[in-house]
């Protein structure tokens, strides 16, 4: 983060905590129509356009080290083979054989030079085209060039794998917008991977995601957590295009919750702003993570059903050289079990109290303001014709509060020059 940006960040923290009310040029929002969480024709929508729209997160070059290395990845419904190719690039390809569609690749994953479908013997290389198959003098007019796997559209930022279903949407870096930038600080192509794990959980997706987009429930939901280490008043949200979304909020001191409990270890270049706040992203449609000079946990979000998900955990830390991870990483990561666990018992509820006939809406304070800026690009991603008018979200927030626009500043100046 430059100078500026900091400059900036420091004001408008100063400005969050004087304020008496929403900043005077932020629209009223709109209530969130309940039907987005409970509705199947929602459910519907969001699995044939957002997910099969978005770039996704799909694994870790740790997993895949070296050349010949695969893993299967079916976590967003699709079966996909990611291989790490002799060339050096990542591929992926559906797990599907252009004979009779058989799959192949059946482990979790492995190493191979090959890929040799177990139906008949179908044989693809790293790059997926059809290299050998078996009486190939019984196929007439034969192009064996036409039958290479079918591939899926797989970039890397640093040392994360990401996956996009669809062909026309922009790259992953123009994806990712000013984060891609940002997040250089953090050296992703040299992270390890700390930890991976997954927790099935009891709620529609947004309801467990949503729980890490805002701090207006940490008073209540994590008093003896968060809420003694983070001063949520001073708490910044910023608004990206493509439906990202940053909230920067000052540590209180770095002695007590999460700070107290890092890693050793650093990741030298990250900026004052991640050493003393807590700087946390949302990546559209279905990333939370709140980075930290000793590494960090990337919470990924999947459906599991209309009111079931599965909450992914991947931990990047700095290189720490040969053997395990160092020890120092276990109470950081149980701290934040600690915490992720009061989220997630608490989501289980929500479900069943929005099931009830009792919910209509949702209506959102400034201060979850991302909630509201992540709903209005998910309708502008599924194509807001497309969606039951009952069930949109109108388009309020204005051009004028998408980062690096920000009305606040002005309103900052005439609130200080005022005192
Ligand atoms: S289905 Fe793969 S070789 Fe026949
Ligand atoms: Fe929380």
């Amino acid at each position: 983060m430059d100078a500026r940006e900091i400059r900036n960040l420091r004001v408008l923290m100063e400005y969050e905590a004087a304020r008496k009310a929403p900043p005077a040029s932020f629209p009223n929002l709109p209530d969130i129509p309940g039907g987005r969480y409970t509705d199947p024709r929602f459910h519907a929508l969001e699995k044939a356009e957002l997910w099969r729209k978005s770039w996704l997160i799909a694994g870790h070059m740790d997993e895949i080290p070296e050349a010949g290395s695969f893993k299967l990845w079916e976590t967003a419904g699709q079966p996909i083979v990611i291989i790490h190719a002799r060339s050096g690039q990542v591929n992926a390809f559906y797990n599907t054989c252009s004979h009779r569609g058989a799959p192949v690749v059946t482990d979790a994953s492995g190493k191979r030079a090959r890929l040799t479908c177990k139906y008949h013997g179908w044989t693809y290389d790293d790059e997926g085209a059809l290299v050998a198959m078996r009486d190939p003098e019984d196929f007439r007019d034969f192009d064996a060039s036409c039958r290479s796997l079918n591939r899926v559209r797989c970039e890397r930022y640093g040392s994360l794998i990401f996956i996009n279903f669809d062909a026309d949407a922009p790259g992953l870096i123009e994806w990712l917008g000013p984060i891609a930038n940002e997040w250089k600080e953090f050296q992703f192509d040299k992270t390890r991977l700390v930890d991976h794990y997954v927790w099935d959980l009891d709620s529609n997706w947004k309801i467990a995601m949503e729980a890490n987009t805002e701090v207006y429930h940490v008073k209540s939901i994590h008093p003896a957590t968060v809420a003694i280490g983070l001063d949520d008043r001073r708490n910044v949200n910023v608004f990206y295009p493509g439906g990202h979304g940053r909230m920067v909020a000052p540590n209180k001191t770095n002695d007590v919750g999460y700070a107290r409990v890092r890693p050793k270890l650093e990741i030298e270049t990250v900026g004052e702003i991640a050493r003393t706040c807590t700087q946390s992203y949302g990546v559209f449609p279905n990333i939370v993570t709140p980075l930290g000079p000793t590494g960090f946990p990337m919470l990924v979000f999947w459906p599991n059903g209309i009111n079931k998900c599965r909450m992914e955990v991947w931990w990047l830390g700095p290189d720490w050289g040969v053997g395990e991870r160092p020890s120092d990483w276990d109470q950081t990561i149980d701290f934040f079990n600690v915490v992720l666990e009061e989220d997630t018992l608490f989501g289980r509820w929500i479900q069943k109290s929005q099931e009830s006939y009792g919910f209509k809406s949702v209506p959102l304070s400034y201060q979850e303001a991302r909630i509201y800026h992540w709903n209005q690009w998910a309708d502008r991603l599924i194509g807001i014709e497309k969606i039951p008018p009952e069930l949109r979200v109108p388009q309020v927030m204005g051009d004028e509060w998408l980062y690096p626009n920000d009305p606040r500043l002005a309103e900052a100046g005439a609130l200080m020059a005022a005192e």
